[in-house]
């Protein structure tokens, strides 16, 4: 039978009405690649019920972190969004996933865009130094309907560039693009179509998305995921998997109930 560890939530911090972050102690045992995800939830009546969820601590992180949705009739979030310091949780042994620089040829810039909960992977990928011996840019996009959804992710990216041993590399190559699609804000409007204008790239003063250089990361909504696929795909991009690398790569965002 897979390994399944129990362990002892930390801290648990709510983001709006939908979205929450919490961490969670890590059996020394439990190892993964930036990226991966794995299956996670809690015993409910003498049952484990599980969903996979991405990891977002870093893998040198003596703590488990993740981002979840709340559905109030989810059979799962609805009562994950209760936790609280000192709960229990259940953590599969066996972390798995697409989103991996294996599964990448080498390049120059690393895209990752994310819409939502769909976040979640990429935060593991930019707490990892590999992640930045690898490129000499790395974008993360994160789309979402409001500013509320952002702030995650903004914490994360804050922390990471005032980070004392890591900061300087982070704030030399990681490119933070986050746009919101039914509010004002600095950046809006969908992934897609920042993209297809070249909108994207030209605000962040790189050039147009190429196959020869570019490497891609998708995770979140199948709309989004289908058609940035079509985007990717139609641009001459190939898709990578574990058993041969590509252009680019793709992983739904998971939590849906
Ligand atoms: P929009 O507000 O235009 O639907 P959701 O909360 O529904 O998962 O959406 C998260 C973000 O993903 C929103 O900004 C949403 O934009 C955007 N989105 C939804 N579908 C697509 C798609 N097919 N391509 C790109 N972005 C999308």
């Amino acid at each position: 039978m897979a390994t399944m560890y129990t362990e002892t939530v930390q801290t648990v911090r709510h983001w709006t009405d939908t979205l929450f972050s919490f961490t969670a102690t890590r059996n020394p045992g439990f190892r993964f690649i930036s990226g991966q995800f794995t299956m996670i939830g809690l015993q409910v009546e003498g049952r484990p019920l599980l969903r996979a969820y991405s990891m977002c601590n870093a893998n040198h992180e003596d703590q488990l972190e993740f981002f979840s949705i709340k559905v109030p009739e989810g059979p799962l979030t609805s009562k994950l969004q209760k936790l609280a310091p000192g709960d229990q949780i259940l953590v599969g042994g066996k972390p798995t996933g697409t989103l991996i620089q294996d599964n990448l040829l080498p390049g120059k810039t690393l895209y990752m865009l994310g819409t939502g909960t769909g976040l979640a992977p990429f935060v593991s990928i930019i707490k990892d130094p590999d992640t930045y011996e690898r490129y000499e840019h790395v974008v993360l996009v994160h789309g979402c309907r409001a500013i509320a959804e952002l702030g995650y992710g903004e914490l994360v990216v804050d922390r990471l560039f005032e980070d004392e041993f890591f900061g300087e590399m982070v704030k030399d190559k990681l490119l933070y693009y986050p746009t919101v699609t039914r509010e004002a804000f600095r950046n809006t409007g969908r992934i897609t179509t920042l993209l297809e204008s070249g909108k994207l790239e030209g605000d962040l003063q790189l050039p147009r998305l190429n196959r020869d250089t570019d490497r891609v990361m998708l995770c979140g909504s199948p709309g989004m995921l289908e058609d940035l696929n079509i985007f990717l795909t139609e641009s001459g991009f190939q898709e990578g998997n574990h058993s041969e690398p590509g252009h680019f790569v793709i992983e739904k965002a998971f939590v849906e109930k």
